[in-house]
């Protein structure tokens, strides 16, 4: 029988106060992660944070440039979140990001038909609200994980929360039967090919439909 994946994602970063020690847990567990990045936070002293994560076996994606609501962007506008981002990925880390995650998981046509990327979204955990605490975190994302999955989370600067929620989540799930794999990984050994253009925010591999129920 196939073993039972979920792919962790964070978005965001990169920031040395929470990706760095999300990479100390990840490489603890052996588990991989992707990161959703910001083109604009890519800068010389993030730079070896990425070939660190890419190092570990992480995926690098693309998160946009600054964070907009893309749905309020010109087409000239949107393209250039996405390959001013790609540029600062490829620079850092000499790879290209394979998937897209828009910001606030705001999304119209335009968006769908102007980015080469299939769309991710996940199951998170609001874990982007100083308001929800690190155990509520680890209840929540404990409740979400099953097999296919994509969990949505934050490293955000001064995230610590997530942080202390995840050496709780690693060891926890791991017990549970679960491996942790990139999203690349993840439709690979499900054995689907997401396509850009879709109109799908793939939460778990073999979604169809545009959005995941139970989110
Ligand atoms: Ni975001």
């Amino acid at each position: 029988m196939a073993r039972k994946i979920l792919a962790l994602t964070f978005d965001d970063g990169p920031h040395p106060d929470t990706t760095l020690p999300i990479l100390d847990l990840l490489s603890e567990y052996h588990a991989a992660a992707t990161f959703f990045v910001l083109g604009e936070h890519i800068t010389a002293q993030t730079e070896p944070i990425l070939r660190r994560a890419l190092q570990q076996g992480c995926e690098l994606c693309s998160h946009s440039f600054s964070h907009p609501d893309m749905t309020q962007l010109t087409a000239a506008e949107i393209c250039a979140e996405i390959s001013e981002t790609e540029k600062r990925i490829e620079a850092a880390a000499g790879v290209l990001p394979r998937f897209f995650r828009p910001p606030y998981i705001a999304v119209n046509d335009a968006m769908f038909r102007l980015i080469p990327l299939p769309f991710i979204a996940g199951y998170g955990v609001r874990d982007y609200d100083d308001a929800v605490s690190a155990e509520a975190r680890i209840r929540g994302v404990l409740q979400k994980a099953a097999d296919g999955r994509i969990i949505l989370l934050h490293d955000l600067a001064g995230n610590t929360q997530t942080v202390a929620a995840l050496r709780e989540i690693l060891p926890a799930l791991q017990k549970k039967g679960y491996a942790f794999v990139t999203v690349s990984q993840l439709f690979s050994e499900k054995g689907i090919v997401p396509q850009p253009h879709q109109k799908i925010l793939y939460s778990y591999a073999e979604q169809t439909a545009m959005y995941a129920d139970d989110l």
